[in-house]
């Protein structure tokens, strides 16, 4: 039996749900009448105060993994932060009141919930979560799990370590912006390079790159320097491996992966957010969040259209909700 406190947890709640695939734009519906997700044993249910969206979002209801995919209708969303109002039987970090954050998601494509974390309430497995740094908003919070732990994992898998230099493709995007972050401030990196658009230098120097590659002008597998590690958010891997020093690793978490380089995909665990969380709370880790990325619940639609134009700043973040 799970144990809930005072928390009134209406039986039916509101949430985007998808009965077929397609662009999220044509197939999402906001329904009012969903049942509150079953708590198991080992998850804690959530009101959810912020989500945000990531690419795997739209490509899984386009149906790029359908064939491990859990069955229709979905409510798509992987990161939350919230509250926790009810907890399973075995639940042992987290209590009614905490103030949490994940991606709810232990495998990414591999039958990832079908009742995700773009509604009112969320079942998750207390695992996956983490409390939220007291010093980030809700929003702040919601733009990380998925995005800071894959770029954790990526730079893990690269054998990054203090005083290696690394290239990051997409520095601006909501992985590689953290990829910049935490190979400076956390894995210790001599040197960060990166790569956007024109007008994205300067981010990119702010969040920490050393250089600043501006793509639309050079092609950094041409650039005379090689770097010990490349990770590439871009999909960009057959380049990647032209730009790596010899012995050197590259990482992709985007397209098929040309060898040596790697492709890996996230596993996600609270265990990363709590080993970030004091990075978060002094300030070295930033959350980003696009300029013009928080969107309303009933947004939900539009906040898709702008992810799939490829042009975000860091993360988009549906609140508040509802
Ligand atoms: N394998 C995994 O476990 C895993 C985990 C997370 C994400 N992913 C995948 O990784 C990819 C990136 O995810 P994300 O959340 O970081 O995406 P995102 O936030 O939507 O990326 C948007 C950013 O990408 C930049 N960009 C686009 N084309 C570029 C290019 N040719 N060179 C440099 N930058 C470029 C854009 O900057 P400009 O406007 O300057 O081009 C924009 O700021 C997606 O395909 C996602 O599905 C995989």
């Amino acid at each position: 039996m799970a144990s809930d406190s005072d928390v009134t947890i209406p039986p039916k709640i509101k949430a985007w749900v998808y009965a077929e695939r397609g662009s999220p734009v044509d197939v999402l519906k906001l329904v009012s009448d969903v049942g509150v997700p079953e708590v198991k044993e080992d998850q804690v249910l959530v009101k959810v105060v912020a989500a945000a969206l990531n690419p795997v979002d739209f490509k899984r209801a386009l149906g790029f993994f359908k064939d491990i995919d859990s069955p229709l209708p979905i409510v798509p969303g992987y990161d939350v932060a919230g509250v926790v109002v009810k907890v399973g039987d075995q639940v042992k970090k987290f209590k009614v009141g905490d103030e949490v954050y994940g991606d709810i998601n232990e495998k990414a494509l591999d039958h990832p919930k079908q009742h995700g974390t773009l509604a009112e309430y969320t079942a998750v497995e207390e695992r996956l979560l983490a409390l939220k740094p007291k010093n980030l908003s809700f929003v702040e919070a919601a733009s990380l799990p998925l995005a800071i732990e894959t770029a954790y994992e990526g730079l893990e898998r690269a054998g990054f370590s203090p005083g290696k230099s690394i290239l990051v493709l997409g520095g601006a995007g909501g992985v590689g912006s953290l990829v910049i972050q935490l190979a400076k401030e956390v894995f210790g990196a001599s040197r960060v390079a990166a790569t956007s658009s024109t007008g994205k230098l300067d981010l990119l120097k702010s969040l920490g790159a050393d250089l600043a590659i501006d793509y639309t002008k050079e092609s950094f597998e041409d650039l005379p320097e090689k770097f010990d590690v490349v990770y590439d958010t871009v999909g960009q891997s057959e380049r990647a491996v032209r730009a790596v020093k010899e012995g050197g690793s590259v990482v992709t978490i985007a397209g098929a992966a040309t060898p040596p380089a790697v492709l890996f995909i996230l596993t996600s665990t609270g265990s990363t957010l709590e080993k970030l969380n004091p990075f978060l709370e002094s300030q070295k880790i930033k959350p980003l969040i696009d300029p013009k990325g928080t969107f309303p619940f009933p947004q939900v639609p539009e906040a898709f259209s702008y992810l799939q134009t490829g042009r975000v700043i860091g993360k988009i973040v549906i609140h508040p909700i509802p």
